[in-house]
């Protein structure tokens, strides 16, 4: 199946690709389902082949007009990997994609390939923990200084300044995660765009922008479209969907993605085919889960505005209409997902009196999965994270972050009712 169809080229949608496009039934015995790929090496030909091969693996020659890299070992390349990479840069809209081993192996291979010692990369905060972490104590290692920005509306005057303070010359990435997590603030991904753009005008010099998508993507937000270079996520979330595995992928153009992946190659931070197998089975219904679970999550943060021990909810679908956050919104996302963040009365043991009542929602970590999901920040996620600091990005001692999953909405407002019931 071709990406796109009729003599105007129009593109099949995501969905129709996610059951067809980039797997020939025909090299596999008809079998409708790619078979899952459990082999570390592939069989040449002839040495002319295999040498052809490392040729285009190793970018030591452009290809010749029709000529596709061929499959070599499973650190290069793996066809589940391939298949998944491809319908995810369709997904993105980009022209290609690379998987990895978790979120946190495509987050760190990005770096490791883009920058280099003295350069200098801009973040929006909050961000996840393990991101932060790498910016924070592992980047500065190899003389790589990371800038904190506030994500909200500022954000744009906010990287342009910190260019201006660190010098456009040294800013080689600014790295947006949009909605934030756990705060679900959000970042206009088009005005930082514009600012990169700016940066390097002046600078002369490469600047990338990426984009920790998690959150809302692939189905609710596509920051290519928006001018993001790279698009970002840990697939272990929404994209894997069933909380049964670690992944991760990104996607943008083909030559900067052929880079990453040269960088992958070499640190082996690829996924498993097996991993990739399971990846491309929950493609398939991404787009099915993540409306379901937005339409749920819709109710439920209705419910909790009107619940007298909610202080306060913080969900993109509930932004007031006429502010900035509700224009970023309208501009950049199609839909408001299913990750609630809300503050309940009594501070740490309000929240906690609350995350030990619940009988449906499980209280665990990580989000995106078909079961509902509650933690709370302070204690668990973002632990970490200096006192003062956690003030700022929104975390207070009564915050709980939702995910919410599959479960039928009635039982989970039961269920929050219930939970909610048990905050003193
Ligand atoms: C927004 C976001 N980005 C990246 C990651 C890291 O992903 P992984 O755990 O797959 O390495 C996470 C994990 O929780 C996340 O929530």
């Amino acid at each position: 199946m071709d990406r796109f169809h009729g003599k105007g080229k129009k593109a099949y949608n995501p969905e129709t690709l996610a059951l067809g496009y980039g797997y020939d039934p025909f090299l596999s015995e008809g079998s409708v389902k790619p078979p899952v790929f459990l082999t570390s090496t592939f069989q040449f030909r002839s040495a002319e082949e295999g040498q052809r091969h490392f040729e285009l693996a190793y970018h030591l020659r452009p290809p010749r007009a029709s000529e596709v890299p061929g499959l070599i070992y499973s650190r290069l390349n793996n066809p589940n990997l391939e298949i998944f990479e491809r319908r995810m840069a369709a997904w993105d809209q980009t022209d290609e994609g690379a998987a990895f081993a978790s979120g946190m192996a495509a987050t760190s291979t990005l770096a490791f390939t883009l920058l280099r010692p003295g350069d200098a990369v801009i973040t929006s905060a909050p961000i996840y923990g393990g991101t932060h972490y790498l910016l924070q104590h592992v980047l500065p290692q190899f003389n790589i200084e990371a800038t904190f920005v506030q994500a909200g509306d500022d954000t744009p005057g906010l990287v342009a300044e910190a260019a201006d303070r660190l010098g456009p010359e040294r800013v080689r990435m600014v790295f947006l995660e949009t909605p934030a997590n756990p705060s679900n603030t959000l970042v206009d991904i088009r005005a930082v765009a514009d600012v990169v753009e700016n940066i390097k005008h002046r600078s002369h010099k490469d600047c990338w922008l990426a984009v920790d998508n998690t959150f809302l993507g692939p189905v609710f937000q596509q920051p290519k479209l928006l001018g993001a270079d790279f698009v970002v996520y840990s697939a272990t979330k929404f994209i894997g969907g069933h909380s049964d595995l670690i992944a991760g992928v990104l996607t943008g153009g083909l030559e900067q993605v052929q880079a990453v992946k040269l960088t992958r190659t070499i640190l082996g931070t690829m996924a498993n085919p097996f991993t990739g197998w399971m990846l491309l089975r929950s493609l398939e219904t991404v787009s099915v889960r993540m409306r379901r679970q937005a339409k749920t999550a819709n109710k439920l943060a209705r419910l909790l505005l009107k619940h007298p021990k909610v202080r306060s909810v913080r969900y993109p679908g509930l932004l007031e209409p006429g502010s900035n956050q509700h224009a970023v919104f309208s501009k950049q996302c199609t839909g408001a997902g299913s990750l609630i963040a809300f503050e309940v009365d009594g501070g740490v043991r309000g929240a906690q009196a609350c995350l030990n009542a619940f009988e449906v929602a499980r209280l665990a970590v990580s989000l995106g999965g078909t079961e509902s999901l509650v933690e709370h920040p302070m204690t668990m996620t973002h632990s970490d994270v200096p006192q003062e600091e956690l003030e700022k990005i929104g975390v207070s001692p009564g915050l709980i972050r939702m995910s919410v999953g599959l479960e039928h909405a009635s039982d989970l407002a039961r269920d929050l009712r219930h939970a909610l019931d048990a905050v003193p």
